[in-house]
């Protein structure tokens, strides 16, 4: 078989993102232009700024892909794109960019899903692919378990009711001004805290269920800081000690939360084998206390590679190539959806 190389576009959120990886598995190239600085300020993301930063990326993030990889128009097999879930607006970027290359260089388009591309990233980390899997999905948008049987092939087993892990790690991070974004900000406040110092209930553990809640959580933090109900309206922050140990608190709350309701997936369907991508799979505390509780669980975990966790398109071009070889290409009507 000759090889395929894919063009996979990612602007879903706050990265413009372009790759070349070749039969699925094998990145050429890796270009991601973080948004971070320009949302900071605002302690999120703000799609309107999101939209106009990917329009003025999304040109130069693929023609670096492109020479990074060595590789011409000709070289291509088809051009893979996020087309659904994210903010409209940044998902038209990119969209627009795949459809009009699409057409002037005449390759197939490929539409992605991009949380099934997130589960595709950690595909990416097994060398022989032992299907099912129970798949966990935990980012900034999204916190969802799938029984996983093909790279195309994923039923929804539960997810989160309210905020997403990373949504909440966020917020957190935001009430202990710590930063933007959260993940990373508490992983490195949490770094030397005593993760027993305060209590976090986790919630929704007594029952079957499969589903997340992460605003309760959010909730206690809230009321630790400014007293019953959150009224007080001059939250002192915590001593350096005490903004540690909350920080490694809450970190291990979710992170906890996140580990046993995978190992319960993997034991309620007889699946011992946990694969975990998005962007909080790059927490240091998930991957030490996973690899410990999945051992005592007689389970296996993987996680994707740190860097193809937080968005990027390698995972695009990837899943892209394996909806190719499905015959799975959409034409030049192709639409975005936000969710
Ligand atoms: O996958 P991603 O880049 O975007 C979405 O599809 O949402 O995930 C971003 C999320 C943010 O909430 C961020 O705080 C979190 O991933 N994150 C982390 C870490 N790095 C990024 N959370 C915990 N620990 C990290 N090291
Ligand atoms: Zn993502």
């Amino acid at each position: 078989m000759t090889d395929q190389l894919i063009l996979g576009i990612e602007s879903s959120c706050d990265e413009t993102a372009a790759a070349i990886v070749r039969n699925g598995c094998e990145p050429l190239s890796s270009i991601v232009y973080s948004q971070i600085a320009e949302h900071a300020a605002w302690g999120g993301v703000v799609p309107e700024i999101a939209g106009r930063s990917h329009l003025r990326a999304i040109v130069p993030a693929i023609d670096e892909a492109m020479r990074e990889a060595g590789c011409v128009a000709q070289d291509l097999a088809g051009i893979a794109v996020t087309a659904r879930p994210g903010l409209l607006g940044s998902l038209l970027v990119g969209v627009t960019a795949a459809k009009s290359l699409a057409w002037a260089w005449d390759k197939p388009l490929i539409p992605v899903h991009h949380i099934e591309a997130h589960i595709y990233a950690a595909l990416m980390s097994v060398e022989h692919w032992q299907f099912p899997y129970i798949t966990l999905v935990v980012s900034g948008g999204h916190t969802s378990l799938y029984r996983t049987d093909s790279p195309l092939q994923h039923s929804l087993l539960g997810a989160t009711r309210d905020d997403a892990a990373g949504e909440a790690l966020d917020k957190a991070a935001a009430m202990l001004e710590l930063g933007y974004p959260g993940g990373p900000a508490i992983q490195e406040a949490a770094a030397d805290g005593d993760s027993r110092a305060f209590e976090f209930k986790r919630p929704m553990l007594d029952r079957d269920s499969l589903e997340f809640s992460f605003s309760g959580m959010k909730t206690a933090l809230l009321y630790k800081l400014k007293g019953p109900g959150g009224k007080r309206t001059d939250p002192t922050l915590p001593e350096s000690d005490d903004l540690s140990g909350m920080a490694a608190s809450f970190e291990t709350a979710v992170m906890d939360t996140l580990i046993r309701k995978c190992l319960r997936a993997a034991k309620m369907h007889g699946i011992p084998r946990v694969l975990i991508g998005g962007g909080v799979a790059c927490n240091r505390r998930l991957r030490t206390m996973m690899a410990e509780k999945a051992g005592k669980a007689r389970a296996e975990a993987i996680f994707a590679r740190p860097e193809h966790c937080t968005d990027n398109a390698v995972m695009i071009a990837g899943l892209g190539h394996a909806r190719l070889q499905a015959g799975e290409t959409a034409d030049l009507q192709l639409d975005v959806a936000a969710s």
